[in-house]
């Protein structure tokens, strides 16, 4: 499937009634008693309530473990479609779109050679997984491309608390660790990796500030000139770097590649830009201007809402791996929907004695039992609880299964909007490439969803 029909695939999928319908109505709206429902719901809000676990039905039809005959034909359709349109997610193998047989899975620089390993004192498995997998990768293609040959200066964007930066350190590269955030580099000092390591070959620079598209040239100019006095007659080639590079950060450093290989910025720089690899994340930071970048996805036609950014991070396929957690988060999302029909009930035999508190975090303690979650929810927000409501009534058993259907379907759409935004982002790469003129653009699975982030599709920008 051509890339520019993908994106149209997409754009018609998301703006169809049924996922439209779900994307606006949020779990709290539906449970007002003055919510309409929408017709398309008609067909299975019916089947939710009386279904013992209808999240696990859709779910297991999903990743394909149950035939799609124990669930409405709207919903079965609405899950192939979903299945035809993400995007593959398997560690190692380019993402392409599911429903695409044409596409070969060729296996791009999968290699779990990590080479020499930072110290691991205070990462998480999950983080280790990540930082190992994108260590493996850069290594690979620093190894393979002849494009990155003398490549020793690395920028890593977003360093967070800069085990990606230690890694790359180790393996003999000048680092600049860039990060906005002072405590993230009190962390990065806390394990002495603050401030110019030296020895052997290579160096480690952590500096705190803020990234954006000016300040990031304006950064390296400074590291370079501070390394190498020299930089004017030997202009080292550098890359760029960029793990959970959140919202903004990553179209930030999309446009600073681009203009950096295509030299459309007139600015001259005593280095050359030679690479960018670039994991994003956090969608629902991301500002306008940083979606589309595209210019043929018209933005008045598919507005992603705060919704659709949102639910973009859900990773459906691994609920079931965890049946109890995602049980657990289920109910955190009804329940509080559930609050909506207490409350009104309490005002509606009570008068509205004070205007309604906002909920604010709940302990996960609470969530155990409802008549103490109930209870508290309702002192919270200064209203008088109604008698019975604390038993759980049938009309809430209904309720409860009818809202975790809904929130399982919105974020069942959660891949197809997390494709589209990254789809947006490799076309319009290519396309500023012309063709490849100025660089080769590729995406990767980097690592496993099931093991770490759901956030794994890697961009690789790679100079001609
Ligand atoms: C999700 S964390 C990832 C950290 C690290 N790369 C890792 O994988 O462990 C994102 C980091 O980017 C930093 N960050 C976000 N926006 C930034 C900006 N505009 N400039 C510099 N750092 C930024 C945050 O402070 C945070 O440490």
């Amino acid at each position: 499937m051509p890339s520019d029909q993908y994106l149209d695939c997409l754009q018609k999928f998301l703006a169809s009634s049924l996922p439209k319908s779900l994307f606006v109505a949020h779990p709290n709206d539906v449970a007002k008693p003055s919510f309409m429902l929408p017709p398309e719901w008609e067909t299975w809000w019916d089947w939710a309530a009386s279904t013992p676990e209808p999240w696990v039905e859709l779910l297991s039809y999903y990743v394909g473990q149950r035939p799609c005959s124990n669930i409405p034909s709207s919903l079965s359709q609405l899950i192939d479609n979903v299945k035809v349109l993400q995007l593959t997610r398997s560690q190692g193998l380019p993402p392409v779109p599911a429903g695409d047989g044409s596409q070969s899975h060729e296996i791009q620089y999968a290699n779990t050679d990590t080479g020499r390993q930072a110290p691991r004192q205070g990462m998480s498995p999950k983080k280790q997984h990540e930082v190992s997998a994108m260590t493996a990768h850069i290594t690979q293609v620093l190894r393979t491309s002849s494009a990155l040959k003398g490549a020793h200066h690395v920028v890593d964007i977003g360093a967070g608390q800069g085990y990606l930066s230690w890694n790359l350190r180790a393996l003999g590269m000048h680092v600049l660790a860039l990060d906005s955030s002072a405590i993230q580099a009190n962390g990065a000092e806390r394990r002495r990796s603050y401030g110019k390591v030296s020895g052997g070959q290579g160096s480690l620079t952590y500096k705190i500030a803020k990234v954006t598209p000016n300040s990031l040239l304006q950064s390296v100019d400074e590291w370079i000139t501070a390394l190498s006095p020299t930089a004017e007659l030997h202009p080292p080639s550098v890359v760029f770097v960029a793990l959970h590079a959140c919202g903004s950060l990553t179209a930030d450093i999309l446009r600073t590649s681009v203009s950096a290989m295509r030299g459309s910025n007139g600015e001259k720089h005593g280095w050359t830009l030679k690479a960018a690899f670039v994991v994003g994340c956090c969608y629902n930071m991301m500002e306008e201007k940083d979606f589309t970048l595209y210019s043929d996805v018209a933005r008045g036609d598919c507005p992603l809402s705060p919704s659709h950014l949102q639910l973009a991070a859900q990773v459906p396929s691994t609920w079931l791996d965890h049946k109890a957690q995602a049980a657990f988060a289920l109910r955190k999302v009804s329940w509080r929907a559930l609050l909506e029909v207490a409350t009104t009930e309490s005002d509606s035999t009570n008068g509205c004695l004070t205007e309604k508190r906002r909920l604010g975090r709940v302990n996960n303690a609470l969530y155990q039992r409802w008549d103490q979650f109930l209870r508290m929810s309702l002192e919270k927000m200064h209203k008088i609880p109604i008698p019975g409501m604390e038993l759980f009534p049938e009309k809430l058993v209904r309720l409860e299964k009818q809202l975790s259907t809904l929130h399982t379907l919105r974020c069942l759409l959660g891949p197809c909007v997390e494709s589209f935004i990254i789809w947006d982002r490799y076309t319009w790469l290519k396309e500023v490439s012309e063709c490849g003129t100025y660089f080769e653009v590729h995406l990767l699975n980097l690592f496993d969803q099931s093991q770490a982030s759901g956030r794994n599709i890697l961009i690789d920008i790679i100079s001609n």
